[in-house]
């Protein structure tokens, strides 16, 4: 018996086929094309998105053929944010815009300016990422799309509703239009009614572990499967990422470093924190999770890297950085910060270079202040009362020992890795695990699936270093935002 957990993200959709252990007994992908059709503008064809999901299954009917008996569930992982709009015959009417399209900056103005308690409902602040800034970017400007828009969808939803024919959002979805009153799960009419937004074109919300239909009989023969198929709803991509990872209670956070850096934990009912991080519903029923972005957390590795030590791998780079002092600092602001700071003209700074420092104490620099960044998110966590005894560490920032370690330093928690880290599709497949009943709920099911395997723990004299250095490391943001806004102009 297996479940399947289709990831669809913003470069490829993956499927990963689970069995009932809980191993990963195939994976298969496809890509697509990513639309920029001006400056700051990202779009994808939700069709692409379709013909990738139907190759990554013809792939995993002929690796793996028993699933054509043996598939019981399926569930997805979804890019946040991104708009898809449906006619009233359920046609896409424009391409979507996606989660890194940024040319709603007015919008986002106007929401703020219109609704500033919007926070309130939402906990979440408007950000150009998020669905209803897109959405008023519509109404303004392509009124005759506006006009004729009947459903609106996240992309895992678009996938849902090719699947089952019906159409859904699941709340850790729904968290990220800015259009939900989060705390108490329902679309806000204070929302809609205050930016015309008919509130029958929102999906019905689900749990992402509800059935929201079997696979429709002609895609089953299509497909060759010979037994009848569940679709859930699904989740997003970072609560999938969360519950991939075992944080379904409060006691493990997460730290991810990827081109972006996420810090998240678990998160029960409370009233968010002003929009200083992102408060979403979660996957699992009636909890939350927290997390802060990093803009640029690999993305800052692999600048340097590139730059400035193209001929080594990542291993000989960092190779002895361990021992060396901390008097350098670095902030990873090379494409502007979304937490703390959500400033686009903020830029990164080399601070306290000395004659004796080499490439290594650069490299070095670049590792703590992406990890100074993370502990930042860390930081607003703390102030209500979060105490962090277990991260597990996932993406780049799990690949090598002497950062996990300095991880575990400047966080002053036990850092541990996955023994397996399979992304987002992990988390989706497990909530198709749920959905099929193999398990009472997720935390039951994350006991059973998702295994650790290196533990950090923290040594005492450089956590001590680190706590002084992150009090220096957090006054360079005040020091050169000015300077940087200055820059910005010249
Ligand atoms: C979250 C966000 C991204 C997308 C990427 O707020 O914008 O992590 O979910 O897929």
């Amino acid at each position: 018996m297996y479940v399947l957990g289709i990831d669809l993200g913003t470069s490829s959709l993956k499927g990963l086929l689970l069995n009932k252990k809980g191993d990963v007994v195939a994976t298969e992908s496809s890509e697509y094309e990513l639309h920029i059709p001006k400056s700051g503008y990202s779009e994808q064809n939700p069709q692409n998105w379709v013909l990738a999901m139907k190759i990554v299954f013809e792939k995993l009917v002929k690796t793996v053929p028993n699933i054509k008996t043996g598939l019981e569930g399926i569930s997805f992982s979804g890019q946040m944010h991104s708009l898809i709009v449906l006619d009233e015959k359920k046609n896409v009417l424009r391409n979507a815009i996606l989660w890194n399209d940024v040319r709603t900056t007015k919008q986002c103005q106007t929401i703020l300016k219109e609704l500033p308690n919007i926070v309130d409902i939402t906990k979440n602040t408007a950000l150009e990422g998020f669905t209803l800034p897109k959405i008023l970017w519509i109404q303004e400007n392509e009124p005759e799309i506006w006009e004729k828009i009947k459903y609106i969808v996240l992309p895992k939803d678009y996938l849902g509703y090719y699947l089952t024919g019906n159409i859904n959002m699941d709340y850790s979805d729904a968290a990220g239009t800015l259009m939900l009153d989060v705390l108490n799960k329902k679309w806000s009419n204070e929302i809609t009614d205050k930016f015309n937004i008919d509130k029958n074109i929102l999906p019905n919300l689900v749990n992402s572990t509800d059935f929201i239909g079997n696979l429709l009989p002609n895609l089953q023969s299509d497909f060759g499967f010979e037994k009848e198929i569940k679709i859930f709803a699904g989740g997003a991509d970072n609560a999938c990422a969360a519950i991939g990872s075992g944080i379904v209670d409060k006691e493990k956070s997460m730290a991810s470093i990827g081109t972006s850096g996420v810090f998240l934990t678990y998160e029960e009912k409370h009233n968010g924190y002003d929009g200083k991080l992102h408060y979403f519903n979660h996957g699992l029923k009636d909890s939350y999770y927290s997390m802060g972005v990093t803009l640029s957390a690999g993305h800052s590795l692999s600048w340097f890297k590139q730059n400035f030590s193209n001929d080594e791998d990542y291993n000989e780079l960092l190779d002895g950085i361990e021992d060396l002092e901390t008097n350098l600092f670095f902030t990873p602001y090379i494409v502007g910060e979304r937490t703390p700071h959500t400033n686009s003209k903020i830029r990164g700074s080399f601070i306290g270079i000395d004659t004796n420092h080499t490439k290594k104490h650069f490299a070095k620099a670049v590792l703590e202040g992406i990890t100074f960044s993370l502990k930042d998110c860390a930081t607003i966590m703390e102030s209500v009362g979060h105490k962090f005894e277990s991260i597990v560490s996932v993406g780049g920032g799990a690949k090598n020992k002497i950062w996990l370690q300095m991880q575990a330093d400047i966080f002053d928690s036990s850092v541990i890795t996955l023994k397996t880290e399979q992304g987002p599709g992990f988390g989706a497949a497990m909530i198709a695990a749920v959905g099929v009943k193999w398990f009472k709920d997720l935390k039951e099911c994350a006991k059973n699936f998702v295994h650790y395997q290196d533990k950090f723990i923290p040594n005492k004299q450089k956590v001590e270093k680190y706590k002084k250095a992150y009090e220096i490391y957090k006054t360079i943001y005040d020091s050169t935002k000015d300077i940087c806004a200055e820059i910005s102009e010249l």
